[in-house]
């Protein structure tokens, strides 16, 4: 599954990282990293920053480490075990939170939200993608990006119009905000 995700989301994880646009000092956070490729790319556009790559599958967390040291960003990065509920950072510390494909899977997406709120630093950018066709079913996929948009709102996130974006693997929302606090 991590091989398939490192070719298959390559480019979404890639245009996550773009669309942060990091300073060559951002600290950078990849939730739900999988197999590391995001991690790799936040690495080498920030060589005076720190990207933390995190996900709560150790045999995620192993792959993006090895990804690292194969591609020298090791002193670049940091990459730990665990969930978007539970951000293991200090407030207002990261320049930016990036999720893709795994927001659905939070196990509660309210206290995953305030937690990338939390770390984010004033002016810091969320950047959030997401398949389409990994929408939950039972939510017709206008309301759900609505929503998210409402719950963003609601924690002083200002929320660019979110796009419908064509990537190697299907069309996914891609959701820009930024933190007013
Ligand atoms: C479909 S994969 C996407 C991985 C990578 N971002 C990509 O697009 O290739 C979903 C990832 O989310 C992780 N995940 C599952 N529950 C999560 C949670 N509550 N918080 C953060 N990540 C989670 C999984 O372990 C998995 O690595």
């Amino acid at each position: 599954m991590a091989t398939v995700m490192a070719s298959g989301n390559a480019d979404m994880e890639l245009a996550a990282v773009e669309l942060v646009d990091p300073r060559p000092d951002s600290n950078v956070a990849m939730i739900g990293c999988g197999p590391g490729v995001g991690v790799v790319a936040g690495a080498r556009r920030a060589p005076n920053g720190m990207v933390i790559g995190l996900d709560p599958s150790a045999v995620m967390v192993e792959r993006t480490r090895t990804r690292c040291r194969r591609e020298r960003v090791e002193h670049l990065t940091r990459v730990e075990r665990a969930a978007a509920e539970s951000l293991p950072l200090p407030d207002r510390s990261q320049d930016a939170v990036v999720s893709v494909n795994n927001i659905q899977l939070w196990s509660d997406r309210s206290i995953g939200l305030d937690e990338c709120v939390r770390v984010l630093a004033p002016g810091g950018v969320l950047v959030v993608l997401l398949h389409t066709w990994a929408m939950p079913d039972d939510v017709p996929y206008a309301e759900w990006v609505a929503e998210l948009r409402t719950d963003l709102s609601a924690r002083d996130v200002q929320v660019e119009p979110p796009q419908t974006q064509r990537f190697r693997s299907g069309p996914a929302m891609v959701l820009i905000g930024r933190s007013a606090r």
